[in-house]
């Protein structure tokens, strides 16, 4: 199986702490794959390791095969990965088509930035209807749409998304799930780092359990959700 992305050995950390302690995983090429594991085991480190913001002590991250350990988020963004961070991280004030347009920012073709953002409006409706609102009057879940067009409008082959439903009600989750299925049956590649474990597990293929910066388990998301020692761990499991 193709892998779009493979960590190797990764280490990394802020200051002298190191959070990732050695972290291998691969990222089959135009599929889901969700990493879930408690709080600080440091998810959300591995996917700012993948998008650049933060350059490994050691190890090394190659995209297609390539070494691109180090690289910045921009040259990252140049490759085609994108990142819907786990904070909401709209600008609340700007309307909501501005928001998206940021999305394009390293792009100087306007005409391909103005065709981009037609058609992710119009497979995202809110983000059409709501166009002229600022990005802060929006429900939890319509931001979280109008963050994942934002990350679309480079068109990226590889997303990589930070709890994008958290906090969110049953059926802006669902609708969060649904983008992502699709996105994957467009055959693009899927990280994507869940609290929800059950929930991430169901739409991803493969799922990887992050446990104290090291990769516990990995394997077919069907396996992981069947498995004794992750229901016991972190699906709370009676
Ligand atoms: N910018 C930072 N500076 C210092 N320490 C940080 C920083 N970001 C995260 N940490 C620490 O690194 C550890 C791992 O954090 P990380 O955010 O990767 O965990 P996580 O698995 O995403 O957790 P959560 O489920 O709460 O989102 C935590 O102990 C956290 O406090
Ligand atoms: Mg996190």
């Amino acid at each position: 199986m193709d892998a779009v992305l493979e960590l190797r050995g990764i280490v990394a950390g802020y200051g002298q702490g190191d959070i990732l302690r050695g972290l291998d995983l691969d990222v089959p090429a135009g599929q889901i794959t969700c990493i879930i594991g408690p709080n600080g085991s440091g998810k959300s480190t591995l996917l700012r390791v993948v998008s650049g913001l933060l350059a490994p002590r050691s190890g090394r991250v190659l995209f297609s095969g390539q070494d691109v350990t180090g690289s910045s988020p921009r040259a990252m963004l140049d490759r085609g990965v994108a990142h819907v961070p786990q904070e909401r991280s709209l600008f609340p004030a700007m309307s909501v088509w501005d928001n998206m347009l940021m999305g394009a920012f390293i792009e100087h073709d306007r005409d391909s930035v103005a065709r981009r953002a037609a058609a992710i409006a119009e497979r995202f409706p809110i983000v059409a209807r709501r166009r002229h609102d600022p990005a802060g009057s929006l429900s939890g879940g319509e931001q979280k749409t109008v963050e994942i067009a934002r990350a679309l409008m480079l068109d990226p082959p590889v997303l990589c998304f930070d709890e994008p439903s958290v906090g969110l009600e049953p059926r802006a989750r669902r609708a969060i799930f649904e983008i992502l299925a699709e996105l994957s049956r467009d055959g693009r590649s899927v990280l994507l780092v869940e609290q929800n474990a059950r929930s991430g597990l169901a739409v991803a293929a493969n799922g990887a359990v992050l446990d104290a910066g090291v990769v516990r388990l990995s394997g077919p998301a069907a396996e992981l959700r069947d498995s004794p020692e992750v229901a016991r761990l972190y699906l709370g499991a009676a």
